[in-house]
């Protein structure tokens, strides 16, 4: 298992290009499934959920091939084995978005039910609801969703809001059912995250009909067939505010490329609060901090609302704020693992029910920490290079599924971090 070791404080400054998006390839990597033949997707990253993906489409009977410039080839002419089987889905709920796109082309699907996680309970009851009202019999059986519709799926006008409000794979799987749908959909509180637009830009580049694309409210005319596609991801706004906060984290200046901005208006908005510059240059931005850092009241939401994946990198940054900050997590309402291992780093965060409490501190102190999910590990580093001292993270492979070699992105900013298999 690989470990990080992270020499701190630094100030980083350069530029930094940011990848495709994983949370945008996913999806749409799931659509290649809907038009027989050989898709092309441009700047897919390389990270390991994408190659979970990879493993999980192959097992349905699709060809990959990863090619050397970035472009990933699914050639989806052969889906024998409509199975997404619990090995796979375990390691990467988002697994589950193949369930809508199965279902419409071999008018059957069995997916394990994903379990929890360590940001919470991640119930897929909208998913299975979505799909019902297209007309899908859907059973669980021995831990599997099986779905059928051995006659095509229905057009229908379907409300997908929860307690949380939207959801994004749950928006993803009914919009993919509903392109090939007989009739018109409407999808009633659809997520409007830019990953879902890119999805539907996606889908009608292979034929699909889909308008209010970005709205909440998503309407589909059905169509016979899609076909397949070559197209170009956008670029991952999570990645790109990790690296907005490791500027500001660490008082320097980054010139992020390939980012855009306009998708991440709450995260600039809050920065620009706490008195980090960002100027729009080009295709992105630069990000610097001089004075001290603002404290801020970060509420997350679906979007265009402040992200829930930004929300443990910015408790980092608020540990050292210049007063008290209140963060409030209203979308995984559990999503907090990362508070007790930046409090073993000196900070000072009080956790009172779904929200933190944040009384800033001069500075961090190195410490050995563990990570436990995605973010919460980006959160962890970016406390690393502002923190005095050598700070120990366990279990990187967390990392490794969301940021490519994140290490060596950063080491040519300025950061001292070293990978070690322990
Ligand atoms: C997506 O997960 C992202 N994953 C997550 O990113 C992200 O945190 C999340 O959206 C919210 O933005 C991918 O895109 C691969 P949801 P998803 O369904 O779609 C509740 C990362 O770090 N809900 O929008 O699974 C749910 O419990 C990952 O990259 C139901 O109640 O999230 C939550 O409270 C982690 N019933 C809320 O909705 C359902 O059927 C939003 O979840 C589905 C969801």
């Amino acid at each position: 298992m690989d470990v990080f070791r992270i020499e701190g404080p630094v100030r980083l400054s350069g530029s930094v290009r940011i990848s495709g998006s994983k949370n945008a390839s996913l999806p749409i990597m799931a659509a290649a499934i809907l038009g027989a033949g050989k898709s092309t997707l441009r700047a897919v990253p390389r990270l390991s959920d994408i190659s979970v993906c990879n493993e999980l489409l192959g097992r349905l009977g699709c060809k990959i091939v990863r090619e050397d410039d970035g472009r990933l080839s699914i050639d989806s002419t052969v889906i024998d084995n409509p199975v997404g089987e619990y090995e796979i889905v375990r390691r990467m709920r988002a697994s589950i978005c193949i369930l809508g796109p199965l279902l419409a082309r071999c008018r059957r699907a069995e997916v394990s039910m994903p379990g929890g996680c360590a940001i919470g309970d991640r119930p897929v009851d909208l998913h299975i609801k979505g799909l019902r009202e297209l007309g899908a019999q859907i059973q669980l059986k021995n831990g599997y969703i099986v779905a059928e519709a051995p006659n095509g799926l229905r057009g229908k006008d379907i409300f997908m809001g929860g307690p949380f409000g939207s959801t994004v794979l749950g928006t993803a799987n009914v919009l993919m059912a509903a392109t090939l749908a007989r009739g018109r959909t409407t999808i009633e509180s659809a997520a409007c995250e830019p990953e879902i637009a890119d999805l539907a830009d996606c889908l009608n580049k292979m034929g699909a009909k889909i308008g209010g694309i970005g709205s909440p409210r998503l309407v589909i005319e059905g169509v016979e067939q899609l076909h397949p596609v070559d197209y170009e991801v956008i670029p991952d706004r999570i990645e790109a505010g990790t690296f907005f906060v490791a500027a500001a984290i660490t008082a320097g200046e980054l010139r992020i490329e390939n980012c855009r901005l306009s998708d991440m208006m709450a995260v600039v908005d809050r920065l620009r609060n706490m008195g980090v510059t960002i100027d729009a240059e080009g295709q992105g931005c630069v990000v610097s901090r001089r004075g001290p850092i603002g404290t801020a009241d970060v509420t997350t939401q679906p979007y265009p609302g402040f992200p829930t994946d930004l929300q443990a990198q910015f408790m980092a940054l608020l540990a050292l704020a210049e007063g008290n900050s209140v963060v409030i997590e209203k979308v995984f309402p559990d999503r907090f693992m990362h508070v007790a291992e930046l409090n073993r780093m000196a900070a000072n965060l009080r956790k009172e029910g779904s929200a933190v409490i944040i009384a800033g501190v001069r500075k961090l102190i190195a410490a050995p920490v563990m990570a436990s999910d995605l973010r919460a590990s980006a959160a962890l580093v970016l406390a690393g290079l502002a923190a005095e001292g050598l700070t120990t993270i366990d279990r990187v492979y967390h990392i490794d599924r969301g940021y490519e070699r994140i290490e060596e992105r950063l080491n040519p900013l300025g950061a001292k971090i070293t990978r070690e298999n322990v």
